[in-house]
């Protein structure tokens, strides 16, 4: 199956992607994570995203467009992939459905903004493996350290709160636009992203299977 995650800025894309990634046995590729781990090892390309990123904007559509070409030839999407912070603009939307990839189904994780901002104070991400918790609704069994790999727990610079108000900004003017985008094309599920995670998860699995 070929899917596409949208939401806000914090709304759980990642943290569903997980969940759907162990049902289905296809890979998440996140654009945010392929964008940090470059800035961390100082590529040409994690230099041009690094000051986009720190200021809540977003990359510029052809650095993401690149990525996702490149990422989608590899031989473990041929089964299927889910796409988790892309598309974002409606250019990058655009260029998808131009190099002809067929996504079946886009799921639209929705959260208030309020409960956004709650949310990723409290988000921690391994700065070794990426792998992300929340001090309140996903602890690690030891605080401060990934339960996978056992490094640091770090909070993401991106996170700052004005940082989340500014990609809060951002998301409703460049991104949200996808929803009508993908509505057109037959392709949106609409589900809660308020619930907790085990409740958004029966959601996201319904909407699958719808
Ligand atoms: P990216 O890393 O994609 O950030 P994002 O979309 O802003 O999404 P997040 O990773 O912040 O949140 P999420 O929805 O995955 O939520 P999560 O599951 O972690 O992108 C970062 C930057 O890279 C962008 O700002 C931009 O600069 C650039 N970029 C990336 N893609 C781009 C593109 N296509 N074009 C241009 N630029 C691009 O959950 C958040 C927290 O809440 C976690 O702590 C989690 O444990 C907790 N949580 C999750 N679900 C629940 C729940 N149901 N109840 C309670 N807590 C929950």
């Amino acid at each position: 199956m070929k899917l596409i995650l949208l939401g806000a800025p914090g709304a759980g894309k990642g943290t569903q992607a997980e969940k759907i990634c162990e049902k289905l046995n296809i890979p998440a590729i996140s654009t945010g994570n392929i964008l940090r781990a470059a800035v961390k090892d100082g590529t040409e390309m994690g230099l041009k995203a690094k000051s986009y990123m720190d200021a809540g904007q977003l990359v510029p559509d052809e650095v993401v467009i690149g990525i996702i070409k490149d990422r989608l030839n590899d031989d473990d999407c041929k089964n299927g992939f889910i796409l988790d912070g892309f598309p974002r603009t409606i250019p990058q939307a655009q260029a998808l459905l131009d190099s002809g990839v067929d996504i079946d189904k886009v799921i639209d994780i929705e959260v208030p903004d309020e409960a956004i901002t709650k949310r990723m104070s409290g988000r921690r991400v391994c700065s070794k493996c990426a792998n992300s918790y929340h001090i309140e609704y996903k602890k690690p069994k030891v605080e401060g350290i990934c339960d996978a790999c056992g490094g640091e727990l770090i909070q993401r610079k991106d996170d700052a709160p004005q940082t989340v108000l500014d990609r809060l900004v951002e998301y409703h003017k460049m991104t949200e636009p996808l929803k009508g985008f993908y509505e057109n094309l037959g392709k949106l599920k609409v589900v809660e992203g308020q619930e907790d995670v085990a409740d958004t998860t029966k959601l996201v699995f319904a909407a699958l299977e719808d």
